[in-house]
Formats: C-alpha cells, structure tokens, sequence
C-alpha cells in the first residue's frame, strides 16, 4: 500500500500488507500521538443501524487526531430515505440517497456508512445490493462502517488485535464459532473475520452446526485468502476436533444460511441447538492460553457464559478499544 488510501471496503484490497501497514501505524498512533494530523478535517458518519463501538470509535478517533466528525441517524429525525434513485417518491420517503449521499460527502473530507443486511434474501445480501446503492453516491475518500456482508473496520481492529496478542499468524490455529443467539443475525462479522484470518495466513476452523454453513463464495474466497498467504480453511461442526490446539476462538451468531428469511424456521433450528452458548468447557483441547474473542455486542448467558468474559480468556475489551487505534490509522492515510 503506497498510494493515499481511497476507501475501506474490501478487506481483501488492502491485503496482508495493507493489513499490516495500519497496524503498525495504529500502535505508532498509540504510543506517539499526532493530535494535530487532521486538523480542520471533518468525518461524516452516516447510521442507518444502531451502534455503540463504531460511532463512539469513529468521533474519537478523529478527535484524538485533531479533526471533528458529524452524526447522521434516521433515529435523529432526518427525512425518511428512498434507496432506488428510479422510483417516483409519492410514498413516505422525503428525500432520495442520489442527494442525500452527495450533500453529507460534501460537508466532511471523508464520509463512513452503515447499513446492515436486510436478512430477507440471501442473494442480494451477499451481493450488497443495498449498501452498494449507497455507496455508489458516496464518492471517496469512504469507509464502510458495517455492510450487509462486511465489516473491514472490525476486522482491522482484530488484525491488531491478535498482533498485539502475538498469536502466531503462519501456524496460528483461529476457531470462528457460531454462537446461540436470541435471533437471526448478519453475516457481514463472521464474513470479515473469516478472510482476516485467512489474509493472515492461519489455519482457520469454521465451527458451526449444521444449517449455518457459511455461504460458499465466503468460504471459496477464504480458501484462496489462506491459499496466497500459506494458511489454510476448514469446516466443521465437531467442537473438539474444532478446539483441539486452538490459539484464538471468535464467536459470533449468525443467521441459517440454509433458511434465509425464514425467521419462524430459523428459530425452530436454533431452539433444538443446545450446547452452543460459548462455557468454560468449550476450552477443554484447545491451548491453555487460547484467547475469547467477540466483536460485541454480546448477550451474556446466550452466546457465552460470564464467567468466560469475565475470565483471562477474554479479550472483548481490548478489542474494542483497537477499533479507535485501527481506525486513527486508516484515517491518517486516508487524509493526513
Ligand atoms: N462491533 C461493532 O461494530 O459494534 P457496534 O455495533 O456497537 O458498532
């Protein structure tokens, strides 16, 4: 990566080398504070879903470099959006993202959008239909903040994160888990996480029972990731052949790939998974120093016991923190 950075979309574009770049800026960034690098710059943040880390980590990121940023939430009472710039707008959407978009883009020096997954369709979430829609009116410098089927902020975050950790990345063994979980959630985490992982050159497990395989262009992609980088990706549903000398175990729910949409279906097949709430026991034939991961939010009781979180498996907290680090870097190449 030489060139000024463009945008942050497909983790994939930045590479091992990318990867790698931001996070020695970010621990650069750490210890040597450059609280003037964006100074007078803006960063609009656009929230079509909740969140607490990436707004939080975006505002701060920016402040601790010297620049500001702005919020926009529909929650904020902005016009209600219309998504297909093609429609006539005679309904309850005041205002078209063919304006909208441009407008905000205007008014900061770079502009992040999150849009999650609509969860009806599984195609057209793989696809990012959606968020590509938006994003084509976003212009550049942007970063995706959390699409249907990407997160290259979190997984930014995580790539320090295990750096930090000093997890081996050739040889390392990384679990991604499927997790219980009280409904039906994206695949934008475990996707990213998956091609991090791969990107690194890990031997990655993808753990998950049956009926939540991962799509298998995300796990053909992955395979080719690993390929380039000497690693390696399996899947399994078998947790202690999964575990057995595992460094790092990410958990994450996400939603039956094989009954997509079908929200009544999907929850029959989660109630019949016991056994799938992240305990103590999980760790049983993995490393003894083996890490607990999780982007958050986390339901405690649901997707891991608290005694695991709580426990000196549990790196939650760090990680979350490295989201603002990761993100300072990849502002600073962005704009400074
Ligand atoms: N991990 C993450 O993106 O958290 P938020 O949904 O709170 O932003």
């Amino acid at each position: 990566m030489s060139a000024r950075l463009r945008q942050i979309h497909r983790i994939e574009d930045l590479g091992p080398e990318g990867c790698l770049e931001l996070a020695t800026l970010a621990t650069r960034l750490r210890r040597h504070p450059e609280p003037r690098a964006l100074e007078g710059k803006v960063l609009a943040l656009l929230f079509l879903s909740p969140s607490l880390r990436t707004q939080a980590s975006f505002q701060a990121a920016m402040t601790r470099l010297g620049g500001g940023s702005f919020v926009i939430a529909p929650d904020r009472f902005i016009h209600k959006l219309e998504f297909d710039p093609d429609r006539v707008m005679d309904g309850a959407a005041a205002e078209n993202v063919a304006e909208a978009l441009p407008v905000l883009a205007a008014y900061g020096d770079a502009i992040g959008v999150r849009a999650f997954a609509g969860l009806e369709n599984l195609a057209e979430d793989l696809a990012d239909r959606r968020f590509e829609a938006i994003r084509r009116f976003c212009g550049a410098p942007f970063l995706n903040m959390e699409s249907a089927i990407r997160h290259p902020c979190q997984s930014l975050g995580d790539w320090l994160t295990l750096d930090d950790l000093e997890i081996p990345a050739r040889g390392g063994r990384f679990v991604l888990s499927w997790a219980q979980h009280t409904k039906a959630l994206p695949l934008a985490v475990a996707s990213d996480t998956l091609r991090m992982a791969a990107m690194r050159g890990m031997e990655v497990t993808v753990l998950r029972p049956e009926a939540f395989e991962l799509p298998e262009p995300i796990m053909s992609q992955a395979r080719a990731l690993a390929r380039a980088s000497g690693g390696s990706v399996r899947e399994t549903s078998d947790r202690a052949e999964a575990m057995k000398g595992a460094h790092v175990l990410y958990a994450k729910s996400w939603a039956s790939t094989r009954c997509y949409g079908d929200h009544a279906a999907t929850a029959e097949l989660r109630r019949g998974l016991t056994g799938w709430t992240v305990a103590e026991d999980w760790f049983a034939g993995a490393r003894p120093d083996c890490r607990f991961l999780h982007c958050l939010p986390v339901r405690r009781g649901v997707v891991v016991e608290g005694a695991v979180l709580d426990g000196p498996r549990s790196e939650v907290v760090q990680q979350a923190e490295n989201r603002m680090w990761a993100q300072m870097a990849a502002l600073h190449r962005m704009l400074a």
